[in-house]
């Protein structure tokens, strides 16, 4: 079994972070997204990768390597999709890498909370034409569809005006080879993409076996920036607490946190889960729950919950608390003259703030 990660794309829906960052590594508690998957894959025993990128190749390439990171014997291939144009275009793009082979295919901007070795079991136990992983949304529209009757999938619509039930495809498949001559089969959406959704529509209505499978755990598309944040607190939630920096005796910690090595935090309050990375400095402040701060920061004089800092943020002697805010690399927010109540930022990559 291979594994097939999709991560080009342009990340529109979270501008203005992937104005200067792919939306794949963008970081979810301090891990970029990416990474999870490539994890679940590699947990459930997968070891030959192959990445599929567009513009973001070098970002990708340099975050990722050659696998090995990940594993002693994994192997990462990298694998251009020369123009996005759609999933099921990825999937024939990377025929040569996968052969004859199985494979799972993972969106790389999903979270999966339960991963994929069952899956890879149940497909290799069960052998069908394809796997697809399915979880009842609340905006079925935004998603690819699926119609089931007595257990059997009938039908899968991609973003369809009408849903005909609440059951979104997650971005998680399993397939065999026959996905090759679906791929081939099918025309363009209206959006001009070959749809996975209608490649395996067309398994279905030319007589292999997709099987369904209805994921129990959480799993998050984070294609938004409310869902990073949302995916953010998921997996913090699970979070083990580790203490390398270095806390004074007028700080308090409590709850599960991670102080990575050089983090200095003096006369505060850090209230888990809470991650904060290498070389952080926090001084006089308050760290909510669920707040990811990555390396190099400042926070001083600031409360700040729910939130995501990247890397070389300075956030300074914010009078009232920041909350469910997602700040770019290099930003600097700092206080003008006093000013109550609660802001809410998203602010891209380098910008910087000045609050009167
Ligand atoms: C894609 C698929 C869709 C699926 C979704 C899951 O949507 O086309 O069927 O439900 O991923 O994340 P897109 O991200 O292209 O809008």
């Amino acid at each position: 079994m291979k594994g097939l990660i999709l991560s080009g794309g342009k990340g529109t829906r979270l501008r203005p972070l992937t104005f200067t960052q792919s939306k794949q590594l963008v970081p979810v508690a301090n891990k970029p997204v990416l990474f999870y998957g490539i994890e679940a894959l590699v947990e459930a025993g997968i070891r030959d990768i192959g990445i599929i990128v567009g513009d973001t190749r070098e970002e990708i390439q340099g975050a990722v390597g050659d696998g090995s990171r990940f594993g002693p014997e994994v192997r990462v291939t990298y694998i251009d999709q020369p123009e996005p144009l759609g999933l099921a275009h990825a999937v024939l793009t990377a025929e040569p890498f996968l052969g004859r082979e199985p494979f799972v295919m993972y969106l790389g901007d999903n979270i999966l909370k339960s991963g994929v070795s069952s899956l890879v079991e149940e497909f290799v136990r069960r052998k069908p034409n394809a796997l697809i992983l399915l979880t009842e949304v609340p905006n079925p529209r935004m998603f690819g569809v699926a119609e089931l009757s007595g257990g059997r999938v009938v039908r899968l619509v991609e973003k369809p005006k009408e849903p005909k039930s609440n059951l979104a495809l997650v971005g998680v498949y399993l397939f065999d080879h026959n996905i090759f001559r679906a791929a081939k089969a099918i025309k363009p959406s209206w959006r001009n993409e070959l749809e996975i959704t209608d490649a395996i529509q067309y398994l279905v209505e030319n007589g292999f076996e997709v099987q369904p499978h209805l994921v129990t755990g959480w799993w998050k598309d984070t294609g938004k920036i409310e869902d990073i944040l949302e995916a953010n607190r998921l997996i913090l939630e699970s979070l083990e607490g580790r203490v390398e920096g270095d806390v004074d005796a007028d700080s308090r910690v409590s709850g599960a946190v991670v102080l990575e090595r050089g983090v200095v935090v003096r006369s505060s309050t850090i209230r888990g889960p809470a991650i904060i990375g290498r070389d952080t400095e926090i001084v006089e402040s308050y760290i909510g729950p669920f707040t990811a701060i990555q390396s190099g920061c400042r926070i001083v004089r600031t409360e700040i919950e729910h939130s995501i800092v990247l890397e070389g943020s300075e956030i300074l002697d914010i009078g009232s608390r920041v909350d469910e805010s997602l700040i770019g690399r290099g930003v600097r927010i700092y206080k003008c003259p006093p000013k109550p109540s609660v802001y809410r930022f998203v602010v891209g990559d380098k910008g910087e703030i000045g609050i009167k």
